[in-house]
């Protein structure tokens, strides 16, 4: 009876893999979705009936319901690195000489650069493994859970092998369109880009949601081509798509300069015409011996660029000039746009950083502007078209007081800022509360910008300590037009759950002045908990790499006020977490505690990604050699610090030394 199900089970995954492979990787289907549904039913309830027989890479996987608490952290076997960005034809040239110079006469592949976020895949005997992002290149975070719902990666590979591949993780712009208008009708936050909602769909920690958000890949690296009898780049991507992994049929080998040319031409004007979206393309030497003996510099491989488009400006009207107050008062003059769509979305507002930015733009009221999108997503004024003046252009002038509160502004001597100083000033609330909720603070999921400017105004929060209080009006949110019930238990289970966050969430979330997130868990990491931290003097905290003196002192000062004080009293007995609960300092016998200079060139690693790595094990990296250095890394090409480092008798560490050690990092 066993054996007949399993037999069946293993006939039923071979026919699902197969016509999935045809809908999603070849766009060919075979089968009707009736046919499958029914395949993909009968093996599901084979699986119900025989769960000691269902396989971890089954294809009933692929709608996802694994959900886990948090990301794994997994470190790359060879760091994943990213590509120097070209702008022009000119440097493609220089790119070119240089190679040939080196003595090469190249061939190149030409790629589509995907905007995505790039992922690691990993086979042992043909069956997905794991998956994982990037993340700083050597350690990334483990997304198996969500890759195995992405149809167009292979459950199983045609030949039985252990193999890693690396790819563009993405979503295309017609799934984002539906996405997008499915959570304009829930009243939910839009979605800005295919990039922004890619990585957001891949990083949920419910794979169930992520098997919703149809993301797609395209795979175009194998770190390894040397284990397959791999002797060019284009053989790779012909390998790779054999295995049955969805490679971009775009990919083109060019003879020349003029070749690679020709390519970006023909895509700049094809691009609006694909189905996802690109930011530029990708040149990689395709001779595998060449790009070897070519090697890395300290952050990038030699053999590659990536040519970016150039930003795609768009003409508006400037119809306003409006101001903003930050949680710490900073005033913001903002752009009102005459709506206008830039690279696939609605502008119809834009920073202008301060009152100099908007005097040295000189903009007036009324300008034709031009707007792009700097790195793509956060839209910028450009520059106004004198040109198009017609003479009704108002000037514009600086606000002497809060537009919220109406209190006098001020503006520090050499600095570029004005602020309202009014605490109390109701703008000034709503925003730090806003930040409070945000992702990187305490992400409360559901108590977004509106919903906080609502609960304001009608008084349900007032202050930070409020928003634990929200579950005693659980009746009269319910009760609000525009908050369903649903919605509201929801948000409850949101708020009582951010209780349990890990310190530097809360800590970000205070918004103490200049402490982004980053700083925020350095600070938890070290002191562990918010007593130790809140008992530092500005002395010791000032010891701490990355620290200067007026962080310090923003840090001691924001723990004497007693408005903060007694927030944080309240929140103690509201049983908020005040420790720090992520994963504990790495340490590493070779290298915690120890002062190291790298120098020179390491085949497989930049220097950064040593240098993180050090840091992350707890030791410190520094740019200059001196008695107190413990360890030199001396890779090919070493600068003088070698030759001091010896003088000074000071241990060093050769290619294959640090080789065996990073190996031996778990
Ligand atoms: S190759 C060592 N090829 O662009 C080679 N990258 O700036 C590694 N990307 O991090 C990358 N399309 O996320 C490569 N066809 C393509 C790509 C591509 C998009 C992304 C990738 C990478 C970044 C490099």
């Amino acid at each position: 009876m066993k054996e007949q199900a399993a037999k069946r089970m293993e006939e039923l995954t071979n026919i699902i893999n197969k016509a999935n492979y045809e809908y999603y990787v070849l766009s060919n289907p075979t089968i009707t979705d009736q046919e499958f549904d029914k395949y993909l039913r009968e093996l599901e309830q084979l699986e119900a009936e025989n769960p000691e027989l269902a396989s971890l890479t089954s294809p009933t996987k692929r709608v996802g319901g694994e959900v886990i608490d948090k990301f794994k952290k997994i470190k790359h076997k060879l760091p994943m690195l990213s590509l120097p960005d070209v702008f022009n034809e000119e440097e493609i040239i220089a790119f070119d000489e240089r190679i040939r110079k080196s003595g090469f006469s190249p061939e190149y592949v030409c790629e589509l650069k995907i905007d995505g976020l790039s992922g690691s895949f990993h086979y042992e005997n043909g069956k997905i493994t794991t998956g994982a992002t990037r993340g700083d290149g050597i350690i990334g975070e483990d997304i198996t859970h969500n890759v195995k719902t992405i149809k167009s990666i292979p459950l199983t590979l045609k030949d039985k092998l252990e193999i890693e591949v690396r790819g563009e993780i993405f979503m295309g712009k017609n799934t984002l369109e539906k996405l997008n208008e499915q959570r304009k009708k829930e009243n939910l936050p839009l979605l800005q880009n295919c990039r922004n909602a890619a990585s957001g769909s891949i990083r949920q920690l419910d794979s169930k949601i992520a098997a919703k958000r149809n993301l797609d890949t395209w795979i175009y690296h194998l770190p390894n081509p040397e284990d397959y009898g791999i002797q060019t780049h284009y053989e790779s991507l012909q390998f790779m798509k054999h295995l049955g992994f969805k490679v971009n049929p775009e990919s083109r080998l060019v003879k020349d300069i003029d070749g690679i040319l020709k390519f970006i031409e023909e895509y700049n004007e094809k691009r609006p015409l694909l189905s996802y979206d690109i930011d530029g393309v990708v040149i990689k030497v395709n001779d595998l011996e060449m790009q070897q003996k070519l090697g890395f510099t300290s952050k990038y491989p030699k053999w590659a660029i990536a040519y970016k488009f150039p930003a795609e400006e768009v003409l508006t009207k400037l119809t306003d000039i409006i101001f903003t107050v930050g949680r710490t008062g900073r005033i913001t003059p903002n752009a009102v746009l005459e709506p206008v769509i830039v690279m696939g979305s609605t502008v119809k507002r834009a920073t202008l950083h301060n009152e100099d930015y908007v005097i040295e733009k000189d903009l007036k009221i009324g300008d034709i502007v031009s707007i792009r999108k700097a790195g793509d997503v956060i839209p910028e004024v450009v520059e106004a078209k004198k040109e198009r003046r017609t003479g009704e252009e108002k000037d514009f002038t600086m606000i002497k007081n809060c537009p919220i509160c109406d209190s006098v502004l001020e503006k520090k001597p050499g600095q570029v800022d004005h602020y309202c100083m009014n605490k109390l000033c109701p703008a000034r609330h709503i925003e730090s509360l806003i930040h409070f909720c945000e992702r990187k603070a305490m992400n409360i999921e559901g108590l977004g910008e509106r919903m906080i400017e609502d609960f304001f105004n009608l008084g349900f929060i007032k202050k930070i300590s409020d928003i634990y209080h929200l579950e005693n009006h659980k009746k009269d949110l319910q009760e609000l037009e525009g908050y369903g019930k649903k919605s509201i238990e929801n948000l409850l289970e949101a708020i009582e759950n951010s209780k349990k966050n890990s310190l530097e969430k809360l800590l970000f979330g205070l918004g103490i002045e200049g402490i982004g997130d980053k700083t925020a868990l350095l600070l938890a990491k070290k002191y562990k908990t918010l007593d130790q931290l809140e008992s530092q003097s500005i002395e010791e905290l000032t010891k701490i790499k990355d620290i200067g003196s007026i962080l310090a002192k923003n840090i001691h000062e924001f723990f004497l006020n007693i408005d903060n004080i007694e927030l944080i009293h309240t929140l103690k007995e509201l049983k908020l977490n005040m420790n720090y609960l992520g994963p504990e300092e790495k340490e590493n016998e070779w290298i915690t505690g120890k002062r190291f200079v790298v120098t020179g060139t390491i085949s497989f690693m930049s220097r950064e990604e040593i240098e993180a790595l050090i840091e992350n094990y707890g030791g410190f990296a520094s740019g200059s050699v001196s008695k107190k250095t413990d360890i030199v890394i001396v890779g090919e090409k070493p600068g003088s610090k070698a030759e001091k480092a010896q003088e000074l008798g000071i241990e060093i560490w050769d290619e294959e030394k640090w080789k065996s050690v990073y190996e031996n990092i778990s």
